[in-house]
Protein backbone atom coordinates (compact mmCIF):
# COMPACT_ATOMS: atom_id res chain seq x y z
CA UNK A 1 0.00 0.00 0.00
CA UNK A 2 1.64 3.53 -0.62
CA UNK A 3 1.85 5.60 2.00
CA UNK A 4 -0.54 8.50 1.06
CA UNK A 5 -3.31 5.23 0.67
CA UNK A 6 -1.86 4.68 4.27
CA UNK A 7 -1.67 8.13 5.66
CA UNK A 8 -5.47 8.40 4.64
CA UNK A 9 -6.80 5.44 6.07
CA UNK A 10 -5.26 6.55 9.74
CA UNK A 11 -6.56 9.57 8.94
CA UNK A 12 -10.06 8.27 8.44
CA UNK A 13 -10.30 5.68 11.31
CA UNK A 14 -8.93 8.44 13.86
CA UNK A 15 -11.78 10.86 12.42
CA UNK A 16 -14.08 7.40 13.09
CA UNK A 17 -13.04 7.19 16.86
CA UNK A 18 -13.58 10.61 17.80
CA UNK A 19 -16.68 10.48 16.08
CA UNK A 20 -17.85 8.11 17.93
CA UNK A 21 -16.07 9.34 21.41
CA UNK A 22 -18.26 12.96 20.59
CA UNK A 23 -21.27 10.70 19.92
CA UNK A 24 -20.64 8.92 23.72
CA UNK A 25 -20.20 12.33 25.44
CA UNK A 26 -23.13 13.99 23.52
CA UNK A 27 -25.29 10.99 25.14
CA UNK A 28 -24.40 11.48 28.01
CA UNK A 29 -25.03 15.39 28.09
CA UNK A 30 -28.11 14.79 26.73
CA UNK A 31 -28.97 12.99 29.35
CA UNK A 32 -28.35 15.64 31.98
CA UNK A 33 -31.86 18.14 32.99
CA UNK A 34 -28.97 21.37 32.86
CA UNK A 35 -28.30 19.87 28.84
CA UNK A 36 -32.14 19.38 28.59
CA UNK A 37 -33.33 23.09 29.66
CA UNK A 38 -30.63 24.15 27.44
CA UNK A 39 -31.86 22.73 24.52
CA UNK A 40 -35.47 23.68 25.15
CA UNK A 41 -34.79 26.77 25.11
CA UNK A 42 -32.53 26.60 22.10
CA UNK A 43 -33.82 23.68 19.96
CA UNK A 44 -31.71 24.38 17.10
CA UNK A 45 -33.32 26.87 14.91
CA UNK A 46 -33.43 29.88 15.72
CA UNK A 47 -36.68 32.57 14.54
CA UNK A 48 -36.57 33.45 10.80
CA UNK A 49 -35.70 37.62 11.07
CA UNK A 50 -38.28 39.52 9.64
CA UNK A 51 -38.50 39.63 5.80
CA UNK A 52 -37.04 36.54 5.31
CA UNK A 53 -38.30 34.84 1.67
CA UNK A 54 -39.82 31.41 1.98
CA UNK A 55 -39.07 28.70 -0.32
CA UNK A 56 -35.61 28.12 -2.56
CA UNK A 57 -35.80 29.88 -6.18
CA UNK A 58 -34.86 28.44 -8.91
CA UNK A 59 -31.74 30.62 -9.95
CA UNK A 60 -30.35 28.79 -6.38
CA UNK A 61 -31.01 25.68 -7.59
CA UNK A 62 -29.15 26.16 -10.46
CA UNK A 63 -26.02 28.31 -8.62
CA UNK A 64 -26.04 25.40 -6.46
CA UNK A 65 -25.83 22.90 -9.23
CA UNK A 66 -22.58 24.69 -11.19
CA UNK A 67 -20.96 25.08 -7.52
CA UNK A 68 -20.85 21.83 -7.55
CA UNK A 69 -20.07 21.20 -11.35
CA UNK A 70 -17.13 23.97 -10.79
CA UNK A 71 -15.95 22.57 -8.19
CA UNK A 72 -15.50 18.93 -9.08
CA UNK A 73 -12.87 20.55 -11.49
CA UNK A 74 -11.31 22.52 -9.40
CA UNK A 75 -10.52 19.47 -6.43
CA UNK A 76 -9.74 17.28 -9.86
CA UNK A 77 -7.02 20.20 -11.41
CA UNK A 78 -5.66 21.39 -7.69
CA UNK A 79 -4.54 17.36 -6.68
CA UNK A 80 -3.30 16.99 -10.48
CA UNK A 81 -1.40 20.26 -9.78
CA UNK A 82 -0.29 18.84 -6.07
CA UNK A 83 0.59 15.54 -7.32
CA UNK A 84 3.34 17.45 -8.87
CA UNK A 85 3.66 14.57 -12.41
CA UNK A 86 4.55 16.07 -15.54
CA UNK A 87 1.23 17.54 -16.92
CA UNK A 88 0.35 15.92 -20.92
CA UNK A 89 0.82 19.23 -22.28
CA UNK A 90 1.62 22.93 -21.29
CA UNK A 91 -0.07 25.93 -22.54
CA UNK A 92 1.31 29.77 -23.09
CA UNK A 93 -1.42 33.05 -23.38
CA UNK A 94 -0.25 34.59 -26.93
CA UNK A 95 -0.07 37.80 -25.88
CA UNK A 96 0.54 39.73 -22.76
CA UNK A 97 -0.93 38.60 -19.56
CA UNK A 98 -1.51 40.51 -16.37
CA UNK A 99 1.59 42.96 -17.80
CA UNK A 100 3.59 39.92 -17.86
CA UNK A 101 5.70 38.62 -20.54
CA UNK A 102 4.06 35.33 -22.05
CA UNK A 103 5.16 32.31 -19.62
CA UNK A 104 4.15 28.71 -19.96
CA UNK A 105 2.16 27.00 -17.57
CA UNK A 106 1.38 23.16 -17.29
CA UNK A 107 -2.34 22.51 -18.55
CA UNK A 108 -3.97 21.25 -15.29
CA UNK A 109 -2.74 24.47 -14.03
CA UNK A 110 -4.39 26.04 -16.74
CA UNK A 111 -7.53 24.44 -16.67
CA UNK A 112 -7.46 25.09 -12.67
CA UNK A 113 -7.83 28.80 -13.42
CA UNK A 114 -9.95 28.55 -15.99
CA UNK A 115 -12.66 27.20 -14.18
CA UNK A 116 -11.71 29.52 -11.04
CA UNK A 117 -12.88 32.18 -13.37
CA UNK A 118 -15.75 30.53 -14.06
CA UNK A 119 -16.26 29.63 -10.67
CA UNK A 120 -16.30 33.18 -9.29
CA UNK A 121 -18.23 34.49 -11.72
CA UNK A 122 -20.86 31.97 -10.97
CA UNK A 123 -20.22 32.90 -7.36
CA UNK A 124 -21.09 36.98 -8.22
CA UNK A 125 -24.22 36.13 -9.12
CA UNK A 126 -25.55 33.49 -6.32
CA UNK A 127 -24.10 36.69 -4.06
CA UNK A 128 -26.33 39.26 -5.97
CA UNK A 129 -28.83 37.48 -6.03
CA UNK A 130 -28.82 36.34 -2.81
CA UNK A 131 -29.29 40.41 -1.65
CA UNK A 132 -30.92 41.55 -3.64
CA UNK A 133 -34.18 39.03 -2.85
CA UNK A 134 -33.70 38.74 0.48
CA UNK A 135 -32.06 35.14 0.44
CA UNK A 136 -29.37 35.93 2.26
CA UNK A 137 -31.11 36.12 5.64
CA UNK A 138 -31.43 32.76 5.62
CA UNK A 139 -27.50 32.00 5.64
CA UNK A 140 -26.45 35.07 7.16
CA UNK A 141 -26.52 34.73 11.27
CA UNK A 142 -28.81 37.67 12.82
CA UNK A 143 -28.17 36.67 16.33
CA UNK A 144 -25.86 35.84 18.79
CA UNK A 145 -28.61 33.39 19.27
CA UNK A 146 -26.83 31.01 16.35
CA UNK A 147 -24.18 30.13 18.43
CA UNK A 148 -25.98 27.98 21.21
CA UNK A 149 -28.39 27.25 18.75
CA UNK A 150 -25.87 25.67 16.43
CA UNK A 151 -24.43 23.98 20.18
CA UNK A 152 -27.72 22.18 20.17
CA UNK A 153 -28.30 20.92 16.76
CA UNK A 154 -24.69 19.94 16.74
CA UNK A 155 -25.95 17.51 20.21
CA UNK A 156 -28.88 16.37 18.34
CA UNK A 157 -26.76 15.61 15.48
CA UNK A 158 -24.77 13.58 17.52
CA UNK A 159 -27.01 11.97 19.55
CA UNK A 160 -29.02 10.67 15.89
CA UNK A 161 -32.16 12.60 16.59
CA UNK A 162 -32.26 15.13 13.69
CA UNK A 163 -33.19 19.00 14.43
CA UNK A 164 -36.28 19.62 13.62
CA UNK A 165 -35.96 22.31 10.77
CA UNK A 166 -38.09 22.54 7.33
CA UNK A 167 -35.10 23.47 4.74
CA UNK A 168 -37.87 25.22 2.49
CA UNK A 169 -38.17 27.82 5.45
CA UNK A 170 -35.37 27.98 7.77
CA UNK A 171 -32.18 25.93 7.88
CA UNK A 172 -30.89 25.04 11.82
CA UNK A 173 -28.11 27.43 13.27
CA UNK A 174 -25.51 24.76 12.61
CA UNK A 175 -26.30 24.68 9.02
CA UNK A 176 -26.67 28.76 8.74
CA UNK A 177 -23.01 28.33 10.46
CA UNK A 178 -21.63 26.23 7.80
CA UNK A 179 -23.33 27.34 5.12
CA UNK A 180 -21.94 31.18 6.05
CA UNK A 181 -18.35 29.74 6.56
CA UNK A 182 -18.12 28.04 3.16
CA UNK A 183 -19.29 30.63 1.27
CA UNK A 184 -18.43 33.82 3.23
CA UNK A 185 -15.16 33.01 4.83
CA UNK A 186 -13.69 29.45 2.96
CA UNK A 187 -14.19 31.03 -0.25
CA UNK A 188 -12.83 34.37 -0.06
CA UNK A 189 -9.93 32.29 1.49
CA UNK A 190 -9.34 30.29 -1.86
CA UNK A 191 -9.45 33.18 -4.14
CA UNK A 192 -6.89 35.50 -2.34
CA UNK A 193 -4.71 32.30 -1.33
CA UNK A 194 -4.87 30.90 -5.52
CA UNK A 195 -4.41 34.46 -6.53
CA UNK A 196 -0.92 35.08 -4.54
CA UNK A 197 0.03 31.41 -6.07
CA UNK A 198 -1.07 32.83 -9.63
CA UNK A 199 0.16 34.91 -12.92
CA UNK A 200 -1.69 37.63 -11.49
CA UNK A 201 0.37 38.15 -8.44
CA UNK A 202 3.21 40.95 -8.65
CA UNK A 203 6.53 39.00 -8.25
CA UNK A 204 8.34 41.87 -8.60
CA UNK A 205 7.46 43.73 -5.60
CA UNK A 206 9.76 42.50 -2.58
CA UNK A 207 7.79 43.98 -0.10
CA UNK A 208 4.71 42.90 -0.64
CA UNK A 209 5.85 39.70 -1.18
CA UNK A 210 7.81 39.61 1.99
CA UNK A 211 4.53 40.32 3.82
CA UNK A 212 2.80 37.49 1.57
CA UNK A 213 5.28 34.85 1.27
CA UNK A 214 4.28 31.86 -1.09
CA UNK A 215 4.88 28.89 1.04
CA UNK A 216 2.39 29.56 3.90
CA UNK A 217 0.08 30.95 1.36
CA UNK A 218 0.59 27.27 -0.81
CA UNK A 219 -0.06 25.54 2.36
CA UNK A 220 -3.20 27.57 3.51
CA UNK A 221 -4.38 27.03 0.04
CA UNK A 222 -4.35 22.96 0.58
CA UNK A 223 -5.94 23.88 3.94
CA UNK A 224 -8.50 25.07 1.81
CA UNK A 225 -8.98 22.05 -0.26
CA UNK A 226 -9.17 19.67 2.99
CA UNK A 227 -11.85 21.86 4.37
CA UNK A 228 -13.68 22.21 1.41
CA UNK A 229 -13.73 18.16 1.39
CA UNK A 230 -14.55 17.72 4.69
CA UNK A 231 -17.51 19.76 4.10
CA UNK A 232 -18.85 18.47 1.26
CA UNK A 233 -18.38 14.80 2.62
CA UNK A 234 -20.28 16.59 5.41
CA UNK A 235 -22.74 17.89 3.51
CA UNK A 236 -23.48 15.18 0.84
CA UNK A 237 -24.05 12.79 4.04
CA UNK A 238 -26.71 14.84 5.94
CA UNK A 239 -28.58 15.71 2.70
CA UNK A 240 -28.77 12.20 2.03
CA UNK A 241 -29.60 10.90 5.65
CA UNK A 242 -32.08 13.32 6.83
CA UNK A 243 -35.07 13.15 4.02
CA UNK A 244 -33.16 12.66 0.94
CA UNK A 245 -36.21 13.27 -1.29
CA UNK A 246 -37.23 16.31 0.29
CA UNK A 247 -33.96 18.02 0.47
CA UNK A 248 -33.21 16.79 -3.20
CA UNK A 249 -36.61 18.90 -4.33
CA UNK A 250 -35.59 21.95 -1.78
CA UNK A 251 -32.36 21.89 -3.76
CA UNK A 252 -32.62 20.59 -7.39
CA UNK A 253 -36.21 21.30 -8.71
CA UNK A 254 -37.33 23.81 -6.00
CA UNK A 255 -40.46 22.66 -4.43
CA UNK A 256 -40.81 21.36 -0.91
CA UNK A 257 -43.13 18.14 -1.75
CA UNK A 258 -42.23 14.43 -1.80
CA UNK A 259 -42.54 13.61 -5.25
CA UNK A 260 -39.30 11.51 -7.26
CA UNK A 261 -39.07 15.31 -9.32
CA UNK A 262 -35.63 16.38 -7.01
CA UNK A 263 -34.45 12.72 -7.32
CA UNK A 264 -34.73 12.28 -10.89
CA UNK A 265 -32.99 15.81 -11.80
CA UNK A 266 -30.56 15.09 -9.23
CA UNK A 267 -29.96 11.79 -10.79
CA UNK A 268 -29.55 13.46 -14.31
CA UNK A 269 -27.18 15.98 -12.74
CA UNK A 270 -24.59 13.12 -11.34
CA UNK A 271 -24.71 11.92 -15.22
CA UNK A 272 -23.77 15.67 -16.21
CA UNK A 273 -21.46 15.96 -13.66
CA UNK A 274 -19.70 12.21 -14.72
CA UNK A 275 -20.15 12.90 -18.57
CA UNK A 276 -17.99 16.38 -18.43
CA UNK A 277 -15.63 14.64 -16.08
CA UNK A 278 -14.87 11.70 -18.42
CA UNK A 279 -15.46 14.19 -21.68
CA UNK A 280 -12.37 15.97 -20.36
CA UNK A 281 -9.66 13.78 -21.29
CA UNK A 282 -5.81 14.81 -21.86
CA UNK A 283 -7.01 15.91 -26.11
CA UNK A 284 -10.16 17.70 -25.43
CA UNK A 285 -8.07 20.04 -23.10
CA UNK A 286 -5.28 20.58 -25.53
CA UNK A 287 -8.07 21.64 -28.19
CA UNK A 288 -10.00 23.63 -25.03
CA UNK A 289 -6.65 25.34 -24.65
CA UNK A 290 -5.73 25.73 -27.84
CA UNK A 291 -8.48 28.44 -28.19
CA UNK A 292 -6.95 30.74 -25.84
CA UNK A 293 -2.94 30.04 -26.26
CA UNK A 294 -0.53 27.90 -27.71
CA UNK A 295 -0.23 24.42 -26.60
CA UNK A 296 3.05 21.74 -26.76
C1 LIG B 1 -10.48 31.58 -7.54
C2 LIG B 1 -10.06 30.58 -6.83
C3 LIG B 1 -8.72 29.91 -7.05
C4 LIG B 1 -7.58 30.36 -7.67
C5 LIG B 1 -7.34 31.72 -8.31
C6 LIG B 1 -6.61 29.29 -7.60
C7 LIG B 1 -5.32 29.35 -8.13
C8 LIG B 1 -4.40 28.35 -8.09
C9 LIG B 1 -3.13 28.37 -8.76
C10 LIG B 1 -2.59 29.53 -9.60
C11 LIG B 1 -2.51 27.19 -8.51
C12 LIG B 1 -1.20 26.73 -9.12
C13 LIG B 1 -0.02 26.95 -8.29
C14 LIG B 1 1.21 26.46 -9.06
O1 LIG B 1 1.36 26.86 -10.22
O2 LIG B 1 1.96 25.70 -8.49
C15 LIG B 1 -3.39 26.42 -7.65
C16 LIG B 1 -3.08 25.18 -7.14
C17 LIG B 1 -3.96 24.44 -6.35
N1 LIG B 1 -5.28 24.75 -6.07
FE1 LIG B 1 -6.22 26.47 -6.52
N2 LIG B 1 -7.17 28.22 -6.96
C18 LIG B 1 -8.45 28.56 -6.62
C19 LIG B 1 -9.37 27.77 -5.97
C20 LIG B 1 -9.10 26.53 -5.46
C21 LIG B 1 -10.03 25.73 -4.71
C22 LIG B 1 -11.47 26.14 -4.38
C23 LIG B 1 -9.38 24.58 -4.36
C24 LIG B 1 -9.88 23.40 -3.56
C25 LIG B 1 -11.12 23.12 -3.29
C26 LIG B 1 -8.05 24.65 -4.90
C27 LIG B 1 -7.07 23.68 -4.78
C28 LIG B 1 -5.78 23.76 -5.25
C29 LIG B 1 -4.74 22.79 -4.98
C30 LIG B 1 -4.86 21.53 -4.11
C31 LIG B 1 -3.59 23.22 -5.66
C32 LIG B 1 -2.21 22.56 -5.65
C33 LIG B 1 -1.40 23.29 -4.58
C34 LIG B 1 0.03 22.78 -4.43
O3 LIG B 1 0.77 22.79 -5.44
O4 LIG B 1 0.40 22.40 -3.32
N3 LIG B 1 -7.91 25.85 -5.58
N4 LIG B 1 -4.55 27.14 -7.43
C1 LIG C 1 -24.02 16.28 -4.70
C2 LIG C 1 -23.69 17.30 -3.97
C3 LIG C 1 -24.63 18.18 -3.18
C4 LIG C 1 -25.94 17.99 -2.79
C5 LIG C 1 -26.82 16.77 -3.04
C6 LIG C 1 -26.35 19.17 -2.05
C7 LIG C 1 -27.61 19.39 -1.51
C8 LIG C 1 -28.02 20.52 -0.85
C9 LIG C 1 -29.33 20.73 -0.26
C10 LIG C 1 -30.45 19.70 -0.27
C11 LIG C 1 -29.34 21.97 0.28
C12 LIG C 1 -30.51 22.62 1.03
C13 LIG C 1 -30.30 22.39 2.48
C14 LIG C 1 -31.22 21.36 3.05
O1 LIG C 1 -32.23 21.02 2.41
O2 LIG C 1 -30.94 20.87 4.14
C15 LIG C 1 -28.06 22.58 0.04
C16 LIG C 1 -27.72 23.86 0.41
C17 LIG C 1 -26.45 24.39 0.25
N1 LIG C 1 -25.35 23.74 -0.26
FE1 LIG C 1 -25.33 21.91 -1.14
N2 LIG C 1 -25.30 20.05 -1.99
C18 LIG C 1 -24.23 19.47 -2.66
C19 LIG C 1 -22.97 20.03 -2.84
C20 LIG C 1 -22.58 21.24 -2.33
C21 LIG C 1 -21.25 21.79 -2.47
C22 LIG C 1 -20.08 21.13 -3.22
C23 LIG C 1 -21.24 22.99 -1.83
C24 LIG C 1 -20.12 23.97 -1.63
C25 LIG C 1 -18.91 23.62 -1.33
C26 LIG C 1 -22.59 23.21 -1.31
C27 LIG C 1 -22.99 24.33 -0.62
C28 LIG C 1 -24.27 24.59 -0.21
C29 LIG C 1 -24.69 25.86 0.38
C30 LIG C 1 -23.79 27.09 0.61
C31 LIG C 1 -26.07 25.75 0.64
C32 LIG C 1 -26.99 26.85 1.19
C33 LIG C 1 -27.43 27.65 0.00
C34 LIG C 1 -28.43 28.76 0.27
O3 LIG C 1 -29.51 28.51 0.80
O4 LIG C 1 -28.14 29.92 -0.12
N3 LIG C 1 -23.37 22.12 -1.63
N4 LIG C 1 -27.26 21.69 -0.64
Amino acid sequence: MSSSWRRALIGAGVIVVLAIVASVIAFVLRAQPVVQDFMARYPGVAEPAAGTPVGIPVWLNVTHFLNILFLMLIIRTGLSIRSKKRPPAFWTPRRKLFGQAPQRVGINVWLHNTVDVLWVLNGAVYLVLLFTTGQWLRVVPNSWDVFPHAASAALQYLTFTWPVENPWVNYNSLQVLAYFGVTFLLAPLAIFSGLRLSRAWPLKAPHLNRWVPEKPVRWIHNVVLVLFLAFIVVHVSLVLFTGAVRNLNVMFAANDGLSWLGTIIFVVSLAVLAGVWFALTPRVQKRLASLTGTVR
